[in-house]
């Protein structure tokens, strides 16, 4: 039997050993429940320890596993990343060939799920489509255990191959039409814009979306991803995982902001009527979509690749009226802004790529959630590793305790006491 790590208890230190290389945490004192500290939105709240990325918010600089997102971004391919973040060492050409074949043998989802999405209202927003398609997998693929080696595989290799497939398949079948096969010659960026357009794909337009998946493949511990290890931490399945994470990255103050970037550039419409748009969205408290970050206080370093990925893009397909109005209202916005430490995020200019691949806008979403299932995937494994349950506290500041009152004794509400 492995021995027992002695208890820090007079430093207030962790006392489980930190990964080779890293920091040790400070934790909460054993006086903890005491005299509890309660920080909105949990700011500054180390939950747990991780090895898959880090971020330095200050200088602007994000590594995978120790791999600068860069590096990665120019040379790595997206399923390399996913392999590099869920297994933690880039993998061998025999390895990445294999998780490759596999990934592609796994692309095609049941006539179930597809006939079960033509159920859905063709209104609907594609990522509550793919939050419900995601939990559906659950269905279909029997709980074993967590800690099977092959199940953790299988899993990881469906979720990766399946969801860009569901997501394909929503948005032809809300058009109209029945949702066509992965193609098994095309390579993972490749063959989900064949199956949203129905085309094969520039090579450039291939690689730049391969490229933004790598960007958005993981973010240390962001909403979605908390959400993914929060359901994890339960040891329920991995579609259970997924589809709580998919949940929380829709709303528009995290995923969901790339969408309302676009919004917000046709509303404010040309260069000129920036500064007076901004002005007035400051003055009434407005927040600036694709702006502000928890962790970074500098521009995001996935911001800066974006923009040069959508600068490619329109020096081969053609320039973007839009992205003159986002670079003036980078300008301006810095300025007013920049003090507070209030800088471009990764969903400036994520969008404006989108749409020069002739992305539907309420794809972006989506998109960004097919790459974040890698991360995601990465933290359900590294919280299997070392699990307990997330249970956290709350300061409780309701009614001191009273007795129930029969109906007729009950003051009407807004009424004040009798
Ligand atoms: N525009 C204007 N002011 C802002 C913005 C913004 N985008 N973001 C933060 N601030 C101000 C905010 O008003 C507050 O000012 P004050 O202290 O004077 O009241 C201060 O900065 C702190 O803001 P906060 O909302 O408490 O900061 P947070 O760390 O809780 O929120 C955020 C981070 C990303 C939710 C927020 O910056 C925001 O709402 N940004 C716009 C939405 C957005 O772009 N979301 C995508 C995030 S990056 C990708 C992802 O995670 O999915």
């Amino acid at each position: 039997m492995a021995a027992e790590p002695t208890p820090a208890k007079k430093t207030g230190v962790d006392p489980s050993p930190p990964a080779p290389g890293s920091t040790p945490i400070p934790t909460a004192s054993p006086n903890a429940f005491a005299s509890p500290v309660f920080r909105p939105g949990l700011e500054g709240v180390p939950a747990t320890h991780s090895s898959i990325c880090d971020i330095d918010g200050l200088r602007g600089l994000l590594t995978y596993r120790g791999y600068p997102l860069e590096q990665l971004a120019n040379q790595s391919s997206f399923l390399e990343t996913t392999y590099l973040l869920i297994w933690g060492e880039l993998p061998t050409i025999f390895q990445l060939r294999d998780f490759e074949q596999e990934v592609q043998m796994h692309r095609r989802v049941s006539f179930r799920i597809r006939d079960m999405m033509k159920c859905f209202p063709a209104s609907g927003h594609p990522m509550d489509a793919l939050q419900a398609s995601a939990a559906s997998l659950g269905l279909f693929y029997s709980r074993r255990a967590l800690n099977d080696p092959q199940y953790v595989t299988e899993a990881v290799v469906r979720l990766i191959a399946k969801i860009p497939t569901m997501v394909a398949a929503f948005q032809l079948i809300r058009k109209g039409q029945d949702p066509i096969q992965p193609r098994d010659d095309l390579s993972y960026a490749a063959n989900f814009l064949y199956m949203l357009t129905e085309r094969e794909p520039d090579p450039l337009a291939a690689r730049i979306l391969d490229a933004c998946l790598i960007l958005h493949a993981e973010h240390s511990l962001n909403a979605s991803t908390f959400s993914a290890r929060v359901t994890a931490s339960t040891l329920t399945d991995p579609y259970a995982v997924v589809a709580s994470a998919v949940g929380t990255l829709a709303g528009p103050l995290h995923g969901g902001a790339n969408e309302d970037v676009l919004d917000m550039l046709d509303q404010i419409g040309s260069e000129d009527q920036v500064e007076p748009w901004l002005d007035r969205a400051i003055a009434s408290k407005q927040k600036i979509m694709g702006f502000g970050h928890r962790e970074y206080k500098v521009k995001d370093p996935r911001a800066v690749i974006l923009q040069r990925l959508a600068e490619d893009l329109f020096n081969r397909f053609g320039h973007d009226q839009m992205y003159d109005v986002a670079r003036r209202l980078e300008a301006v916005a810095v300025d007013r802004l920049g003090p507070k430490g209030i800088y471009p995020n990764v969903d400036f200019y994520s969008g404006l790529v989108y749409r020069k691949l002739g992305i539907p806008r309420d794809l972006f979403t989506p998109i960004f959630a097919i790459a974040r299932v890698a991360g995601w995937l990465a933290h359900w494994r590294e919280q299997l590793g070392a699990n307990r349950i997330y249970r956290p506290s709350q300061i409780y500041t309701g009614s001191s305790p009273r007795d129930w009152q029969p109906l007729e004794a009950r003051a009407p509400i807004g009424a004040g006491a009798a």
